[in-house]
């Protein structure tokens, strides 16, 4: 089987790892990949959705996979689906529920899938009028994909308006800024759930938790992720299971019923409040860096269960999970979320990984038969063992010995949920 990966993330790294082990598989591309895919698998040159479906047009797969949403945003689903090419996500219509958080929450609400209580404006005015009259702190979110930094916290009137101006005035996330929600504040613990979804029936992954802020304590701005827990200590399989019914089987049910069934994973971020579990948002793929946590406590070929998701027969297929807790800590490049340099040595990489020990590449590239920085996040060392604080402790003590002009990565991960 010939799979091609699409995206050059830590999450692409990591699906092209647990790929990789499938007996099923003989050849990997991924496009564009990163300096650690290219250790693995073949590295193509492709960074447009058109230049993609070019290439697969001239070259046999039998999988393609999708890593990040602004391809599915653009439709590469249902133009792969079009060349009668097996595709692993959502099409453009029900990825949607990720793409606009309008549409997404208009939809919770109609179906019932309990979220943040909101409003929906395009004109500046009336967003300013309406957060006069609203509790702080507020929340404002930038209806399109604005690169996990369109959503922005308020704590009084001068900085929500400040904010609105800067989103539906200045347009500083562009388009994506045209609509605006404004949403009520959530209280409580923030985790992610990802299911494994075939349109219709549904498998839902252990409890996952990411840590968005860039500084330890949770302070500081949001980036993409800076580490993972899988799983987070105190989540109940009867929490998941509430997750499960309350959030995924009805989210399924209301998109198959609009004519645009989800296949792929459904990762919807969640607060669980004194009240139950509530949507943040939802996405339409893997999370990152989550998976880097999920792959290495999945048992099962991954190989299959991407097939009975497009093959709509999940319900005949196992997803086995280990019974250990895997951590994956960020490196990110100095600076970062902000400005940061690009080309700094990595050392340390050699000889690095063991059973338990797992080093992902995310903003990495080959310059001179050197391992350098390409990227805000750097590297994510993931690590497994019985306890979450083993894994913790062996992927800590795997970074001593990785060095970067301008390091800096989070030594908190998991420590707020263990305690
Ligand atoms: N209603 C809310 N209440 C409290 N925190 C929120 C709320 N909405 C978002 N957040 C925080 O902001 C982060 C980013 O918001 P999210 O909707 O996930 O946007 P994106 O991932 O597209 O940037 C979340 O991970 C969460 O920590
Ligand atoms: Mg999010």
């Amino acid at each position: 089987m010939r799979i091609l990966v699409i995206g050059s993330g830590g999450r692409e790294h990591v699906l092209t790892w647990k790929l990789s082990k499938s007996p099923k598989v003989t050849n990997i591309f991924v496009a564009p990949g990163n300096a650690g895919t290219s250790f693995i698998a073949t590295n193509l040159s492709l960074f447009s959705t058109q230049e993609i479906i070019n290439w697969v047009k001239e070259n046999s797969v039998d999988l393609v996979v999708v890593g990040p949403d602004n391809y599915l945003a653009e439709g590469i689903v249902d133009m792969l689906q079009e060349l009668n090419v097996p595709v692993f996500g959502p099409t453009k219509a029900a990825a949607e529920i990720e793409w606009s958080k309008a549409f997404a929450k208009k939809f919770m609400k109609k179906e019932g899938v309990p979220t943040a209580r909101y409003e929906l404006f395009t004109d500046l005015d009336k967003a300013r009028e309406y957060v006069r009259t609203e509790p702080f702190p507020i929340v404002i979110k930038a209806s399109g994909l604005a690169l996990g930094k369109g959503v922005i916290i308020t704590n009084n009137l001068k900085e929500a308006e400040l904010c609105l101006d800067e989103i539906m005035r200045d347009k500083i996330f562009g388009e994506a800024g045209n609509e605006v929600i404004i949403e009520e504040y959530l209280n409580g613990i923030e985790i992610s759930a990802h299911a494994f979804c075939d349109g219709d029936k549904t498998i839902m992954f252990p409890s996952s938790q990411d840590h968005k802020r860039i500084f330890e304590n949770d302070e500081g701005p949001n980036t993409g992720g800076m580490g993972t827990i899988a799983l987070v200590p105190g989540i109940t399989n009867e929490q998941l299971e509430e997750i499960k019914e309350k959030i995924i089987l009805p989210t399924l049910q209301g998109l198959k019923k609009l004519g645009r069934p989800f296949k792929g994973v459904l990762f919807p971020g969640i607060m669980l409040t004194e009240n139950g579990p509530k949507v943040i948002e939802f996405n339409a793929r893997f999370g990152d860096p989550e998976t880097q946590s999920y792959m290495r406590i999945l048992e099962t070929d991954l190989v299959d269960i991407l097939f009975a998701c497009i093959e709509g027969t999940l319900d005949k297929q196992k997803v086995n999970w280990s019974d250990k807790s895997a951590c994956c800590i960020v490196l990110a490049s100095g600076g970062y979320p902000g400005i940061y340099e690009k080309g700094e040595k990595i050392t340390g990489l050699e000889n690095m990984n063991s059973e338990d020990v797992e080093i992902f590449h995310a903003g990495t590239k080959i310059e001179e038969a050197a391992t350098v920085t390409s990227g805000g996040r750097v590297l994510g060392i993931t690590a497994t063992s019985t306890s979450i604080q083993g894994a913790l402790a062996k992927a800590y003590k795997a970074i001593e010995s990785i060095e970067f002009e301008g390091v800096q990565f989070r030594k908190d991960i998991g420590q707020k949920s263990i305690k």
